[in-house]
């Protein structure tokens, strides 16, 4: 299987009006060796690593949740900074990969659906890390997406949110995955969350890509 067939899985299951069933399939395939998964890296997300450095992030025992986890590499690298840190993701077999890919891990991995969070997450960490999982949602569950991801900011917390993006003028993408426009990075700005920065970065091969950080008043 190659990144095509995530891309059919992915279309049977938006066919059959299941946005997200695929993403189980798919890492249940890659499991026995017959899929990659498109978005497997080892390494923390490069922005992720660079933002944490650059403001000295440390989280002194604070609570941290990483969204959409797959296979813990972000969720690591916050577990390093000293916070406590949850990590879900919707595909049980991408959570047993990840405590199986890091058995003396320090991060609470979890089975979890954005949409379908324990009602003790919510305003329940200090820092949100949501890298390109909204992205992998359809357009139509952009905003219950961005608000529901919002909810997890702790009073004084911070979200961070990383992701592909389009320009404000583009066709609406096909998807997987759905690139944010700048007006859909802006709405994360919801429910009591504030911008801090927005930065917009460009790769050699021309892929966008969004920083973007938020803050709960505390
Ligand atoms: C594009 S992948 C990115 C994975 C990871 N953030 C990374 O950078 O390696 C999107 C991830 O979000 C997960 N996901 C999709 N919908 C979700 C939902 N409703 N709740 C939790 N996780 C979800 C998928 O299973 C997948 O692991």
């Amino acid at each position: 299987m190659r990144e095509d067939d995530a891309d059919r899985l992915a279309a049977e299951s938006l066919a059959a009006g299941d946005p997200t069933g695929w993403f189980d399939r798919l890492y249940r395939e890659a499991a026995r060796g017959a899929a990659v998964v498109p978005w497997e890296r080892t390494a923390p997300h490069g922005l992720l690593v660079d933002w944490t450095a650059a403001h000295r992030v440390a989280g002194d025992g604070r609570r941290a949740v990483v969204v959409g986890c797959g296979y813990g590499r972000d969720a690591e690298h916050v577990a390093g900074l000293a916070f406590a840190t949850v990590a879900f993701d919707i595909s049980p077999t991408a959570v047993a990969a990840a405590r199986e890919r890091h058995p003396d891990s320090a991060v609470d991995y979890r089975a979890a659906d954005l949409f379908d969070t324990p009602a003790s997450w919510r305003h329940g960490f200090d820092l949100v890390v949501e890298s390109m999982t909204v992205q992998a949602l359809p357009l139509r569950l952009r905003p219950a997406a961005t608000a529901a991801v919002g909810e997890l900011v702790a009073p004084g917390g911070t979200l961070l949110v990383i992701a592909a993006g389009r320009g404000d003028d583009d066709t609406r993408p096909a998807g997987p995955p759905w690139p944010l426009s700048r007006a859909e990075v802006d709405a994360f700005a919801t429910g009591g969350l504030t911008p801090v920065r927005v930065e917009h970065f460009q790769d050699p091969e021309g892929v966008r890509r969004w920083r973007a950080e938020f803050r709960r008043a505390a």
